[in-house]
């Protein structure tokens, strides 16, 4: 849901899978003793009423976000029952935390600049082929952007023009698709982006 009082205890249902987004959000931004600084998560809230709404958590910024579920779902709460800012305009929240109208191709238009892909079983795998796994970490710093979609696959309109990358044929749920990204960038395992 975009707006409205989120229902707390019925995140899988009568919000629209906001458990899945909080999960999601909680393997791009935390690691076991902390906030990844150089991670930016931008949820799309489609499910109305009314238009989109886009919250965006910036890693750099963040202060205080807690490594649990139900409190994540509170600061989601706090934002939905905050007027719409319009289409663009990303408007402070608290510390690391923004809100903005708009949809996905809004988010990709201003990414342009970036390279970015969508995950997708179907997709040619992200590493290049026999990439070696390192052994010695170094982390790949390269701007990326990732598109993953909750349990619903994108729409043909939402997939248009973006490039599909997998990691693998099995269909993960989207946190773990996440920490296997990160796995994937923490060690600097050769990516397949061109
Ligand atoms: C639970 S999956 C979604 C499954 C959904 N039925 C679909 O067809 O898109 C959530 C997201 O995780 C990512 N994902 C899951 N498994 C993946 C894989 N093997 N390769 C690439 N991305 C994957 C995709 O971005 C997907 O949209």
């Amino acid at each position: 849901m975009s707006k409205g009082s989120l229902p707390l205890n019925d995140l899988s249902g009568g919000a629209g899978r906001v458990d899945v987004l909080i999960r999601a959000l909680m393997a791009a931004l935390l690691t076991s003793h902390g906030v990844r600084k150089n991670t930016e998560v931008i949820l799309h809230m489609m499910g109305g009423p009314g238009p989109p709404r886009r919250i965006k958590f910036n890693g750099h910024e963040l202060r205080g976000l807690h490594a649990e579920e139900r409190s994540i779902a509170g600061t989601l709460a706090k934002v939905l029952n905050i007027p719409l800012p319009p289409i663009g305009r990303w408007q402070p929240v608290t510390a690391g935390i923004e809100h903005s109208g708009g949809a996905l191709k809004h988010t990709l238009n201003e990414w342009k600049n970036t390279k970015v892909i969508a995950l997708d079983a179907n997709g040619p795998r992200l590493w290049k082929k026999e990439a070696p796994l390192p052994v010695v970490s170094k982390a790949n710093e390269m701007d990326i952007g990732l598109v993953l979609s909750d349990d619903q696959p994108l729409s043909g309109e939402e997939q248009e023009g973006l490039e599909l990358r997998s990691l693998g044929d099995t269909w993960l749920q989207g946190h773990m698709a996440v920490g296997v990204v990160h796995f994937l960038l923490d060690e600097g395992v050769a990516l397949n982006l061109e």
